[in-house]
């Protein structure tokens, strides 16, 4: 079985009680579960972490190169600030897939650029919890 792993930036601990009007009411571990069950039934074991640090969000990336055959990852604020995290992306090798629970692009204009889809092989916006796990499909049909 193939591994994946969903990473998470800052803030997104607090899914579930942090401005639901925008985000729900979904918890991580609400994500983590049902994407989880869903990788199963796609033949992937998916891991699930949450950072609020972006040195930590590297580290993570750079485990990643050893132990994820792809990775989904919801960079937050990261998303719009880190040419590190772009780079340490340029790093893995396999399947990329940036996900965002709202639409950035109908948002703050500081939002509507990614340094993090430089290097994503999809984008998924606005679809809230949900869009984590069309990227796990997506990954299950880009792993094979
Ligand atoms: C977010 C969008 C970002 O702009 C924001 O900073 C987040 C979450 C999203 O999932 O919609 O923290 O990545």
């Amino acid at each position: 079985m193939k591994t994946i792993h969903i990473l998470n930036g800052p803030n997104l601990n607090l899914l579930g009680q942090r401005q639901p009007e925008i985000y729900g009411h979904a918890t991580l571990e609400d994500v983590a579960q049902t994407c989880a069950a869903l990788g199963n039934s796609l033949g992937l074991k998916v891991e699930l972490s949450q950072t609020n640090h972006e040195g930590v969000m590297i580290d993570q990336i750079h485990a990643a190169r050893h132990t994820a055959a792809g990775l989904i990852i919801n960079p937050a604020a990261f998303t719009h600030t880190s040419v590190a995290i772009l780079d340490a992306l340029h790093t893995f090798d396999g399947p990329v897939i940036e996900v965002h629970i709202s639409n950035v692009h109908k948002r703050e204009s500081f939002r509507h650029h990614s340094y993090v889809s430089l290097r994503a092989d999809g984008v998924i916006a606005g679809l809230g919890v949900e869009g984590y796990q069309a990227a796990v499909r997506r990954m299950a049909t880009l792993l094979g």
